[in-house]
């Protein structure tokens, strides 16, 4: 059955304990349970600090029933081309993900390597965020 791929870069296992101001309080655990709750399509949870093992994640994902991503690069989104490049190559749509307002903050998160090849993207709405992402997956899904 047709799944959907919910990946997150590094540093976003510490979410709970990791700058609570900016980020919030609830753990990637939570975000991930209440993504769960929501679902009707089958999830498929991965989170690395590693660059290698997310584009390991992006490659597989056409041969394991993966039709949309949704993706929180974290930090790798202002630096990482290979993980662009691993998801033109795919061609399976993706939203981008950010806790924060990465457009509120330090002018080098403003540059993202994902927006303008994202299906959308959603900053600044916590871990709602996520749970928007996935209406807007499942909403795109139903209509393929
Ligand atoms: C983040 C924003 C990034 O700039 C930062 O490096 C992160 C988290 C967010 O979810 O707000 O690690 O992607």
């Amino acid at each position: 059955m047709t799944k959907i791929l919910i990946l997150n870069g590094p540093n976003l296992n510490l979410l709970g304990s990791r700058e609570p101001d900016t980020y919030g309080s609830s753990t990637l655990g939570e975000i991930n349970t209440q993504l769960q709750a929501l679902a009707t399509h089958p999830l498929v949870f991965f989170q690395s600090n590693a660059e290698h093992e997310l584009l390991e994640k992006i490659q597989q994902a056409p041969s394991q029933d993966i039709k949309f991503i949704i993706f929180n690069p974290a930090a790798f989104t202002h630096s990482s081309i290979a993980l662009r490049d691993a998801l033109l190559a795919i061609q399976i749509p993706f939203i981008e993900v950010h806790l924060s307002n990465i457009y509120a903050r330090e002018i080098f998160r403003h540059q993202s390597y994902f927006s303008d090849i994202a299906y959308g993207t959603l900053t600044g709405f916590g871990p709602l965020g996520y749970q928007l992402a996935l209406k807007a997956a499942e909403h795109y899904l139903a209509r393929e």
